[in-house]
């Protein structure tokens, strides 16, 4: 575990998970915490500067999510954030009141005071506001650090206690000057020093994982993903030859990639077993359509081919997963507001009767920082740059039962999606770009025929960390050659759609 942290406490706010990333920006670590950990917890863990995130709720909602009193008291300082700031103001004695002039969106900020928060900020900037509540008087020892048109207490401090908040949300990239004023928290004011650095994260999780190992032995599977593969070569650095790997085809692979895969592995010296095992896998996904049975039938049958192949292999104590952060906190939550979203199969599919220990190397980080100590270790860039890849791969873009016909629409149509952007040069602009196929037939007329055959929905969507994302406005030339090439290239298809619904309410994967 890293020696400095800023704990984040979850209200349930959709920037939450951004304020923990934004704050690892500034190379200080950050874990989201529920809103519920006591005071003695955050001691515990030597947190050196509290965070109380945004969220849905007003002080005055029955049951309003409220933090424990004492942490305002530990002398380590607090910045609360929106709905943060109006429960400091509450609970320590000042008033907040409901507006009748709601403010949402980028809102002019007047800086009164930059001698710590707003230190090196403009005295006028643009920031995010969205609240309906407002801090009408404030506790005492409070002052106004900044204001807005609508919103005299836009930001406030009481300076002996260093207790800060802002009505503003300095975590969205739209707030200028947002990721400066977060490192005038954490560094600054918090006095943590710039250690959560590629190189640090890599020596941490190589001494963690030597100590969870022991002298075990340990498998990973590796799929030529970033995750697995940065997992697999971390735990290569701590324990040596004790490591074996395993490739699963699972029969729900990308184009050409059960023969793409192991070459490119070979050249990191991992050690790895192919195993094809599609066909299993697709026997068990006969007639499953509830997309949360096929997660857990994946995640099942996995760790049924790692048990009978570490048998082969000799008696492995621990197996290695890549889970990262992101999955963790959608399929468990932070037991905050926040709710369980989808199990993904290497969170959610672990069976009981599975004698693995788990060893999850990468389960307290984001994509962006996977990226850079993959980099570090000097994983070829083709794995570097891949798009994300489920675990449970084309099954979840396959919507109701994975039949043949489907399976082979998903793959060929989303090699196109790729092929188009990558000629195009946008791969590396984009998070993900696939197709979905689900059941509906709608008619076509192909070689001047009408045929039945299937709809495929195009996908491409721009994230950060895969917990919210935002659909690719494309132009109409590149939405044209992906819609003629699938209808042209791939049999069966007579429709082709653009899906445009963001995360939320969507999520990217549509099972
Ligand atoms: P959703 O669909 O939940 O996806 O918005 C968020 C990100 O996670 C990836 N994803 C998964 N990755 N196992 C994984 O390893 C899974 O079961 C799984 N489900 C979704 C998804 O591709 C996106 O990048």
């Amino acid at each position: 575990m890293p020696t400095e942290l800023i704990a984040v406490l979850d209200f349930g706010g959709q920037y939450s998970h951004l304020i923990t990333r934004r704050i690892r920006e500034c190379e200080v670590y950050s874990e989201l915490l529920p809103y519920t950990t006591p005071a003695r917890k955050l001691l515990e863990l030597k947190a050196k500067g509290i965070v109380l995130s945004g969220g849905p709720s007003s002080v005055y909602d029955d049951n309003a999510p409220k933090c424990d009193l004492e942490l305002f008291k530990l002398g380590i300082p607090v910045l609360g954030i929106c709905y943060g700031l109006h429960l400091m103001v509450q609970m320590l004695g000042g008033r907040v009141k409901a507006t009748n002039r709601r403010e949402y969106g980028k809102t002019e900020l007047e800086i009164k005071n930059t001698s710590d928060l707003f230190c090196g900020v403009e005295q006028k900037l643009i920031s995010w506001m969205s609240h309906g509540d407002y801090a009408d008087v404030l506790p005492v020892g409070f002052e106004i650090i900044a204001s807005s048109e609508n919103c005299s207490a836009a930001a406030i401090r009481e300076p002996t206690k260093r207790l800060f908040g802002v009505q503003f949300h300095p975590e969205v990239s739209h707030t200028e000057e947002g990721i400066q004023i977060i490192r005038n928290f954490t560094n600054t004011i918090c006095g943590c020093s710039r250690s959560w650095t590629p190189r640090s994260i890599i020596d941490t999780a190589v001494q963690r994982i030597r100590s969870e190992v022991g002298e075990g032995k340990i498998l990973s599977a590796v799929s030529g993903g970033i995750d697995s593969t940065t997992t697999a070569v971390l735990v290569r650095q701590a324990v040596g030859d004790r490591l074996s790997c395993i490739f699963v085809n699972h029969g729900l692979l990308r184009k050409g990639e059960e023969s793409k895969i192991p070459v490119m592995l070979e050249g990191l010296k991992l050690n790895v077993q192919c195993v094809d095992a599609s066909k299993r896998f697709l026997e068990r996904l006969k007639g499953v359509s509830d997309p949360e049975e096929k997660r857990k039938i994946i995640g099942e049958e996995f760790i049924k081919v790692f048990d009978e192949e570490s048998a082969k292999l000799g008696k492995f104590e621990c197996l290695a997963q890549g889970t990262l952060y992101p999955d963790v906190i959608e399929s468990a939550g932070t037991g905050s507001p926040a709710s369980r979203i989808k199990s993904h199969h290497n969170v959610g599919g672990i069976p009981e009767w599975s004698t693995f220990r788990i060893i999850e190397p990468l389960k307290l980080l984001y994509k962006d920082e996977v990226r850079r100590i993959a980099k570090e270790l000097g994983i070829p860039d083709s794995i570097v740059r891949a798009h994300p890849f489920p675990g449970p791969g084309l099954a979840v873009r396959i919507m109701g039962e994975v039949t043949g016909e489907k399976l082979q629409i998903c793959r060929e149509a989303s090699a196109i999606v790729e092929d188009v952007l990558t000629r195009r040069e946008l791969y590396d602009t984009v998070w993900q770009a696939f197709a979905i196929v689900g059941d509906d037939l709608a008619v076509g007329v192909l070689g001047d025929q009408r045929k039945l055959g299937h709809m495929v929905t195009v996908r491409i969507v721009k994230s950060l960390d895969g917990m919210t994302a935002d659909w690719v406005r494309l132009s109409e030339d590149i939405m044209e050659e992906i819609s003629n090439r699938i209808s042209g290239e791939v049999p069966n298809v007579t429709w082709v759609s653009y899906s445009i619904t963001s995360k939320p309410p969507s999520t990217i994967e549509p099972c």
